[in-house]
């Protein structure tokens, strides 16, 4: 006999129904589970995203995240030459967070995969905020679907992607030296963002990090040499390039005159409040790196092992993300455009579509 928990009825709806292709909402009473499976495009292949599994203020909230996730995952893939659609979905956590590996954990993504199985393929979760690699096995092996569980961390690809959209990007405003001798402030010393402050190190750079975990950026800043900001004060911070590795929306219009950096790149999704941002940037004559391209690096070596690439073919593909940021920029030059807008036609031409912005 199981315990049915119905989950708390809400009486708030989507708000956009047709944000995505396929935007789907699944129940189960018996596990007490609601989620939202967002399936933005799948011109290029079968939607590849991560499952989000955290707590929402209403219907609208997770069915909102989950599409704008989506539709990020749609032009990551595009920029990054990778045959997959944009997908991404959202569990809702409604109650306390089930222990890992736990009947209750375990029932609950089962049942989840047996939605995605429905799917047919078509979209394919992997691990996100909240969710871990044996929810992954769950989805797979109880719930009958495709799932992404490779055991390998992205978060050292990710970075090495990263810090080849940076140094493309400070060859491009300083010549070839790169980054010798610049001075980079990292904020967020996380799994990807202290792999990047080393690796801007190990070409030359100054280092200054920040972390709300202090101990943490005060240990890096320690071993590289460098120096720790507060983790408030590192957007504005003189130095030559900013690298948002932790939160979402650290880059404002009002923020953006006391920004000192010159340029942009970092691993943070949705670095830009909002996308007019990146106008305010070039006309502040900042270079921004548009967060979908620098932080492919991580799907980039996912698909590696899914394809069979050796190691060094899935770093040599991780290593194009600082050869795309150069074309980029370029063409941002020559057509007086943002790099943002420069990534967003690359992603629409791959896509085969015109989009009205
Ligand atoms: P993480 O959780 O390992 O590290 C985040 C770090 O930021 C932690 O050290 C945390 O203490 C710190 N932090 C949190 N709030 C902060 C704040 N307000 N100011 C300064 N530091 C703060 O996360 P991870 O994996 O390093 O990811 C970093 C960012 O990159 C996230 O936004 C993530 O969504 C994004 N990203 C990560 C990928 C990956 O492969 N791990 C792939 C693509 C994007």
């Amino acid at each position: 006999m199981t315990t049915v928990t119905p989950p708390t009825p809400t009486a708030d709806a989507i708000a956009e129904p047709w944000a995505s292709e396929q935007t789907i909402t699944c129940r189960d009473d018996r596990v007490g589970r609601r989620a939202v499976i967002a399936i933005d495009d799948t011109t290029l292949g079968p939607g590849f995203g991560g499952v989000r599994y955290r707590a929402y203020p209403s219907t609208e909230a997770a069915a909102r995240e989950a599409q704008r996730l989506a539709a990020a995952m749609t032009l990551k893939h595009a920029l990054a030459e990778l045959p997959y659609g944009g997908a991404k979905s959202v569990v809702v956590l409604d109650g306390p967070v089930p222990a890992p590996s736990s009947p209750e954990r375990r029932a609950l993504f089962a049942r989840f995969g047996e939605m995605v199985a429905r799917t047919a393929g078509t979209y394919i979760p992997g691990v996100d905020m909240g969710t871990l690699l044996e929810d992954m096995q769950t989805i797979r092996d109880d719930g009958g679907a495709r799932a992404f569980c490779d055991e390998v961390s992205p978060s050292p690809f990710t970075a090495r992607g990263v810090y080849a959209a940076m140094r493309a990007a400070a060859v491009h405003e300083h010549g070839e030296g790169g980054l010798d001798g610049l001075h980079v402030v990292v904020q967020g010393v996380g799994s990807v963002g202290e792999e990047v402050a080393r690796l801007a190190h190990r070409d030359g750079a100054r280092v200054t990090v920040a972390d709300i975990d202090t101990a943490r950026a005060q240990a890096l800043a320690t071993e590289l040499g460098g120096q720790t900001v507060a983790t408030q004060a590192a957007p504005f911070a003189e130095a030559d390039v900013f690298a948002p590795c932790a939160v979402a929306r650290v880059v404002t219009r009002e923020a953006i005159p006391r920004i000192r950096a010159r340029i942009i790149a970092g691993a943070a999704n949705d670095t830009l409040d909002t996308p007019d941002c990146a106008e305010a940037l070039r006309a502040a004559g900042i270079t921004y790196v548009p967060d979908f391209v620098a932080n492919a690096g991580g799907v980039i070596q996912v698909h590696g092992g899914v394809a069979g690439w050796s190691d060094a073919e899935t770093l040599a593909a991780v290593d194009r993300i600082g050869t795309r940021v150069g074309e980029l920029l370029e063409t941002a030059d020559t057509e007086g455009i943002t790099p943002l807008e420069a990534a967003l036609r690359r992603a629409d031409a791959a896509l085969g579509r015109t989009v009205a912005r």
